[in-house]
């Protein structure tokens, strides 16, 4: 075999004149003034070759014959290219390899897109052939990427005494939140397994062992609807700690995050990530997530609204309801078609209508404007408009009123191109209610899961109004997404049982359920907390893509199948006879 003595990525003028042998994958052949130039390829990058009939005849034909993706090896000579024949976008640019000889590893057959141009391929035929997509530049980028962070996130552990301890795939279903992925057992018939929608009780159990700081990059498994940000099998970086509060872990998580964006693109993220209350951040931005990248904050307006004559908002106010609006810089422009598109965007998110005004230098224009009179002035000095600005209201229930602008702001940002790009803008969101309501389940629902323990100083409440107590949870956002949570948790029986009650979870099923987590609290479990960020996310900002599958060696379509293998599949008889099994 031909075997490669330098990569594609790596040689130079200095190397002019040297015997080589390389080794990779036809990129183009271009057959070109009586010569044949391959541009080999490997994960390193990209050599020209040259086929000289002078200097040989019979290789020269057997270049000729080459084909895209055919994987090959090469030996040669280093020579100079001439000066106006160096490429400079190429690191190997001033040189080329005049081959000696060649042999041919495998050839390909005809490629079901380009490898060199992926939009030759519509998605679906690129997820067919995965392994060939993983071949293009892009992939290999993220790939490569993905493997930098998450060597950074393990050295930052390592160094800071972390353990990487694994847990178990195949552990007791207890579903709350997304539905468990189960598998059956052969052993145990009619019994079953389910894969971890995270290690979350198996993290705190380490605790309790006392193994003090854990981490683990680990595949999580959710059967929920899946969307551009979310697969059926994630990756989480998780993390656990004892003997600590908020502040150890948000510390910890926001030094590893810093480590990860200098290392990986050599970004300095600011020190101390901003905090913002959850309250603060629908008030503000209508979403638990803010992004932080533009301005554009919703302004509560109650108190203006009412003293206007526009009935719109008097009726909504009177029915205890909301008036809030945002100011598009630079939004006076919106054409009435405009207006109307965004009016119908927000009734997609429940909201009855979309009211504007425009800022001129004479005050508010628009159908409205001569209902606002009395409170243009405020409006302005409120919002800090100016001439050429537009002011957008939503009135409607709170609950409505706010996502609603939230989403509203997001759109309007992307529409304008008001979100500057290469930015990073992380945050904190704290003080999350530590249950809600569920209309559905018609009890309440622990907002980050039950394992998470009550501000102390509203414990008292936890009896009465559930509602109103706050969570010692935190999550992590950037760029308006989330890419971690955590909470610190339970650690005595009774704090984690009083969780239970409020969630309706009676004894027994809190035994039947959570018996040995019980049982371990009960063993000195020592106070404890962490955090698990979604590693998948946090890599696709990195690379700066919108889907995680950009940042997944082999993901799974939004109905969740792998278009690859062609999973999931139906499985023999013979193999649910000895599952025990009937399909029905
Ligand atoms: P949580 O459920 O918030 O917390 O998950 C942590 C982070 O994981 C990411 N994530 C996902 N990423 C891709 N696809 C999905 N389907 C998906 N679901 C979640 C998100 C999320 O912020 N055990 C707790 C953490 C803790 O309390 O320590 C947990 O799993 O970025
Ligand atoms: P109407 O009086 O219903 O014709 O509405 C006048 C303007 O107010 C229209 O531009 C509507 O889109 C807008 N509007 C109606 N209801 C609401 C609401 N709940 N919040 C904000 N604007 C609204």
């Amino acid at each position: 075999m031909l075997k490669r003595t330098v990569t594609c990525g790596e040689l130079r003028k200095e190397q002019t004149g040297r015997a080589v042998v390389l080794n990779g994958w036809v990129n183009r052949r271009r057959d070109l003034g009586g010569l044949i130039f391959v541009d080999l390829r490997d994960r390193y990058g990209v050599t020209q070759v040259v086929f000289d009939p002078e200097d040989n005849k019979e290789l020269f034909a057997k270049a000729h014959k080459l084909g895209a993706e055919d994987v090959i090896g090469v030996k040669g000579v280093v020579r100079a290219r001439p000066g106006d024949a160096a490429n400079r976008d190429l690191p190997t640019g001033e040189i080329e390899v005049l081959a000696r000889a060649i042999e041919i590893f495998n050839s390909s057959k005809t490629l079901p897109f380009l490898v060199t141009d992926r939009s030759t391929g519509l998605e679906d035929l690129r997820l067919k052939y995965r392994y060939l997509e993983l071949r293009t530049k892009e992939l290999q980028h993220n790939i490569a990427l993905r493997h930098k962070a998450a060597q950074s996130v393990r050295k930052y552990f390592n160094s800071n005494d972390f353990f990487e301890i694994e847990t178990p795939f195949l552990m007791k279903s207890t579903p709350e939140g997304a539905r468990d992925y189960l598998v059956p057992s052969r052993i145990h018939k009619g019994r079953f397994y389910a894969l971890p929608q995270s290690p979350q009780t198996y993290k705190q159990l380490l605790m309790i062992s006392g193994f003090d700081r854990y981490f683990q990059i680990v595949k999580c498994f959710r059967d929920e609807d899946l969307r551009a940000d979310r697969q059926p099998e994630f990756t989480q970086i998780d993390v656990e700690m004892s003997f600590v509060e908020e502040d150890d872990i948000m510390t910890h998580t926001e030094s590893m995050l810093k480590q990860v964006f200098k290392e990986v693109i050599d970004v300095d993220l600011d020190s101390a990530f901003p905090r913002m209350s959850y309250e603060e951040a629908l008030l503000k931005y209508g979403s638990d997530k803010p992004d932080l990248r533009f301005g554009m904050p919703i302004q509560t307006l109650n108190s203006l609204a009412a003293r206007t004559a526009f009935k719109v908002f008097q009726n909504v106010i009177e029915s205890d309801g909301t008036v809030a609006g945002i100011c598009v810089p630079g939004g006076a422009h919106f054409s009435r078609k405009i207006i109307d598109e965004l009016t119908t965007k927000v009734q997609g998110w429940g909201a009855k209508g979309l009211a504007f005004a425009k800022v001129t230098e004479n005050g508010l224009e628009s159908g409205i404007a001569k209902f606002l009179n009395n409170v243009e002035k405020d409006l302005i000095g409120n919002f800090e408009a100016n001439a050429g600005d537009i002011l957008l209201f939503v009135a409607d229930k709170k609950n409505i009123c706010y996502p609603a602008l939230g989403n509203l702001r997001l759109a309007v940002a992307k529409q304008l191109n008001l979100i500057p790009a290469n930015i990073y803008k992380p945050l904190w969101v704290t003080r999350f209610p530590l249950v809600e309501w569920s209309e559905e389940d018609q009890r309440y629902i622990a907002v980050h899961h039950p394992f998470t323990s009550a501000v102390p100083e509203e414990r008292d409440l936890m009896k009465t109004q559930p509602e109103k107590v706050h969570a010692r949870a935190y999550d992590i956002v950037i760029n308006g997404q989330e890419i971690g949570g955590g909470s610190i948790r339970n650690h005595t029986p009774e704090m984690q049982s009083e969780m239970f009650d409020i969630l309706g979870i009676d004894k027994a099923e809190a035994e039947n359920k959570f018996g040995f987590l019980l049982d371990a609290l009960a063993f000195g479990a020592p106070p404890h907390g962490g955090i698990a960020l979604g590693f998948d996310r946090l890599v696709s900002i990195l690379v700066g893509v919108d889907n995680i599958r950009e940042v997944i060696a082999f993901p799974k379509t939004t109905s969740a199948a792998s278009l690859m293998d062609g999973s999931p599949t139906a499985v023999s008889g013979s193999q649910l006879k000895e599952l025990g099994i009937k399909i029905c």
